[in-house]
């Protein structure tokens, strides 16, 4: 098919995401400027749930999605017409959820007759990391915790990537939500754990990050029991104690595998990416060891590490520059992975 593309230079992209409760669309111009970004969170949808369900999940997407998209194009002042690319979360995540943010790109594409894209959600979460600080440079290692993964990654280049150590069961976001339900603090469990900490005392009690010294991969499902056994056998702790304890446990662990990983690979900078990279300890941990170790830290603003569009369309910008659109063929993929290099 033909496509038109705009006279000028510039290249806009329209970003959309909706692999999991948000639906987020972003005006993004030339990979960095962020022209607008729209995130309709479902949180309330769920929280009585405890959990997103994905049922609920894709039918506010469906109701949300054309909403969204046009409350970015207008914040952003942007006319149908000047979009040069449509981007799109295809995958990991949840099937009805992708479903519906894929065929809503494809659909603009097609009708606007300019490049659809589809965009892995971790590579995404990444490229966060160029939208504050475009000139950072190669090699780096991202820690990219969110409520599904918890990944530590040497990004080498553009597109290339290595899995240096993952979690082997919990997602450090998954320890958090279960944690704060355990303690009642409700859902999503991380922005409240970050919350009462500040109120709490982190040496109060001494729960031991698991695999410390082991490798750089996690484990997270014992600190989660660990929490439990100890409440269970001490009542009347004070439940900000207790959340202060364990978030330290698991901002220790993180960081210091991060920065095992970062002097292993030789990397000039740590990044954070994901929804736990929102959490107050964790960033001000992975500063300090920075500044005293001698990396960049790169920490994107909260907004751009929890679930957005900006990130996709940033990540689509880098990807045209080397190659170009997806076949409109090209389908959502609930498992998708990243294609990680191996040495
Ligand atoms: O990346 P994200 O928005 O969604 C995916 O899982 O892809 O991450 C959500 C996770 C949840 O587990 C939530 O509890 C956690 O990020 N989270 C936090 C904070 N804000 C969000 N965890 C700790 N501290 C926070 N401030
Ligand atoms: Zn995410």
């Amino acid at each position: 098919m033909e496509y038109h593309m705009n006279t000028s230079e510039d290249m806009t992209i329209l970003g959309i995401e909706t692999s999991c409760d948000e639906t987020a669309a972003a005006i993004v111009v030339n990979g960095t400027d962020v022209r607008a970004n729209v995130v309709s969170s479902q949180v309330d949808l769920h929280a009585r749930y405890g959990g997103v369900v994905p049922e609920i999940a894709g039918r506010a997407h469906e109701s949300l999605i054309t909403p969204v998209v046009a409350e970015a194009m207008v914040k952003a002042g942007v006319a149908d017409n000047e979009v040069d690319v449509v981007a799109v979360t295809h995958g990991p995540g949840l099937i009805g959820s992708l479903l519906v943010g894929v065929a809503a790109a494809k659909a603009m594409a097609l009708v606007w007759g300019v490049p659809f894209i589809g965009i892995n959600h971790h590579e995404a979460h990444l490229y966060a990391s160029f939208l504050d600080q475009p000139d950072i440079e190669f090699p780096l290692v991202v820690m990219l915790v969110s409520g599904g993964h918890t990944m530590l990654i040497e990004f080498r280049n553009h597109g290339e990537y290595r899995l240096l150590g993952a979690t082997l069961d919990d997602a450090a976001g998954e320890a958090f939500d279960k944690v704060a339900r355990y303690l009642g603090l409700g859902y999503p469990g991380g922005p409240a754990i970050d919350k009462i900490s500040s109120q709490g005392d982190s040496e109060a009690i001494k729960f031991t990050p698991p695999m410390f010294h082991d490798g750089l991969d996690f484990s997270f499902s014992g600190l989660k029991t660990a929490v439990i056994n100890y409440v269970r056998k001490n009542s009347d702790a004070d439940t900000a104690d207790v959340a202060a304890s364990f978030q330290k446990a698991v901002v220790d662990v993180l960081t210091h595998k991060a920065l095992k990983a970062a002097k292993e690979v030789g990397a000039k900078g740590i990044c954070l990416a994901g929804g736990v990279a929102a959490n107050t300890l964790l960033r001000q941990r992975t500063s300090e060891i920075c500044n005293e170790n001698g990396f960049v830290a790169c920490l994107p603003s909260r907004a751009m590490c929890t679930d957005n569009a900006a990130m996709v369309a940033a990540t689509a910008w880098w990807k045209m520059q080397n190659g170009g659109g997806s076949p409109l063929d090209l389908g959502a993929d609930p498992n998708l992975r990243l294609p990680f290099i191996q040495n």
